[in-house]
């Protein structure tokens, strides 16, 4: 069974989608993680975001790899390398919607995501899941909150992970993310005609997994 949630960034997405799938039993996959193991791998390459040439290439080649561990915690590898806490810095937030439009990039990401489907019950969170990575997926969401609201989660989990960012900077970058995320060509963000959507401006994290979960059973 395949269970995807998109939506903006900050909405909360990842932080639902791993409290669900452990309490399902289910594999979590970040497809998030696998863009921003890539903005890495470019990144320490000195490859410029804007070659789109190099980057389809790097795309080509990189290998990307995650693994769930029994806590609900999940570990992404690069290359054989375990990244899981790189791709958190600012560095790679601040590029990796830059890198995520790229048609060829998209292709070869949405390949390995279909495949990493294929190991099990999943739930999936990204911004093209319901559209287009499994458009037939048993269940779908639709992860949303107001802004003001996304930038403050945002802010704290950074705070949280020891980064000395500054909460205009969170604001802008949250808000160019979601512009580029959002109006670009090749498979925008965009609720599924068929998700649930979900504002969770006013609810915590244990009140939006009762929502889905309720949901789930309901439909079960
Ligand atoms: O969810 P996140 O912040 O880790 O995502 C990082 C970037 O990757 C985000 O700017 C949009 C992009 N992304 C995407 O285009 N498609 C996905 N399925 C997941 C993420």
């Amino acid at each position: 069974m395949i269970i995807a949630i998109d939506g903006p960034a900050g909405a909360g997405k990842s932080t639902v989608a791993k409290i669900l799938a452990k309490k399902l039993g289910f594999l979590y996959i970040d497809t998030g993680a696998m863009y921003r193991a890539l903005t890495l791998k470019a990144l320490d390459a000195n490859i410029p975001v804007s070659d789109c040439e190099k980057i389809s290439l790097l795309a080509d080649q990189v290998n990307i790899d995650l693994r769930n561990n029994p806590d609900g915690t999940l570990n992404v590898f690069l290359d054989g390398f375990d990244v899981s806490s790189e791709i958190r810095q600012p560095r790679i937030t601040r590029f990796v919607s830059d890198i995520a439009k790229l048609k060829h990039v998209r292709q070869v990401m949405v390949g390995l995501q279909r495949q990493l489907g294929k190991r099990g019950n999943c739930v999936l969170d990204g911004r093209d899941i319901g559209t287009v990575v499994f458009p037939a997926a048993e269940f779908k969401f639709y992860i949303d909150a107001q802004s003001s609201e996304r930038v403050k989660r945002r802010f704290k989990e950074m705070r949280a992970l020891g980064e000395q960012i500054a909460i205009t900077d969170v604001k802008s970058d949250l808000a160019n993310r979601d512009k580029i995320d959002s109006t670009r060509e090749c498979s925008p963000l965009k609720q599924a005609e068929d998700a649930v959507y979900v504002d969770t401006t006013n609810l915590n994290i244990e009140e939006v997994v009762e929502v889905m979960l309720q949901r789930i059973k309901s439909n079960g």
